[in-house]
């Protein structure tokens, strides 16, 4: 007899019908000439930019703008987006194309997968997680990206001095997110609660939201230790 398969716990839904014929066609063309193909190893992120430079990694980007006005603004740094919603993604590729972001790369996948097979220990000047899925109901809290084996996969990613910026529009979210990276002993808390600004994140389109039903908006800056400072 088969053993039942155990579905993982993921930290979106498919919610996404057909895209439109237009959709369809910037993935179509657009994919290829700026989107990154993974198939499951660990895979060479700077030859994938062409020139190195700090990669930063941007996690369930969104529909793309917020990410698109980093790439532009910050030039020096290489930004890898992952996404799972294939318009958001067809969205941001045309950005890519018509402002020609040279230092901006997609890739449709879960940004959980890749974060734990497909990319090296110590290679990311930064992780950038803006506005998660709060996943709200008690029994859905385990859905939420933000758990204590990802901060650690997290930390072990990131180079020594690296930041890892989240930010959210639920207080509870919040609150989550600042005791996991408390217990995390590699993630340090510079501002020893919330930052006191968004730094260098535009705003984005769920925190606009978040602020239309009256949420408060919290940022948690970490910075990966020095591998000294581990004892
Ligand atoms: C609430 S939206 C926030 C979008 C954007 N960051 C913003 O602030 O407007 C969360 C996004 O994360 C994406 N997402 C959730 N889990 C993901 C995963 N494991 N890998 C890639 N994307 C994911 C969802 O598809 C969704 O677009």
């Amino acid at each position: 007899m088969s053993q039942p398969q155990h579905r993982p716990i993921r930290s979106f839904v498919r919610r996404e019908g057909r895209l439109t014929a237009g959709q369809q066609r910037a993935l179509d063309r657009l994919y290829p000439r700026y989107g990154i193909d993974w198939s499951g190893g660990q895979i060479d992120l700077a030859a994938c930019f062409g020139r190195p430079a700090p990669l930063v990694l941007d996690i369930g980007f969104g529909d793309g703008d917020a990410l698109a006005e980093m790439a532009a603004a910050l030039p020096h740094r290489n930004y890898l987006g992952v996404e799972v919603y294939r318009s958001g993604t067809g969205r941001l590729l045309r950005r890519i194309d018509s402002e020609q972001l040279s230092n901006l790369r997609v890739m449709l996948a879960d940004a959980s997968e890749l974060l734990r097979d497909g990319i090296a220990s110590a290679s990311l000047a930064g992780v950038q997680l803006f506005f998660p899925d709060p996943w709200t109901k008690k029994r859905h809290h385990k859905r939420r990206i933000v758990q204590a084996d990802w901060l650690a996969q997290v930390a072990d990613r990131l180079q020594p001095g690296g930041f890892l910026h989240m930010a959210t529009d639920w207080s509870d979210y919040a609150e989550w997110m600042l005791s996991l990276t408390d217990a995390e002993p590699r993630l340090e808390n510079p501002h020893g609660g919330y930052a006191p600004d968004a730094g260098d994140r535009p705003e984005t389109r769920f925190e606009r939201r978040g602020l239309r039903k009256g949420h408060g908006v919290y940022d948690l800056m970490l910075r990966r230790v020095q591998s000294a400072a581990l004892r």
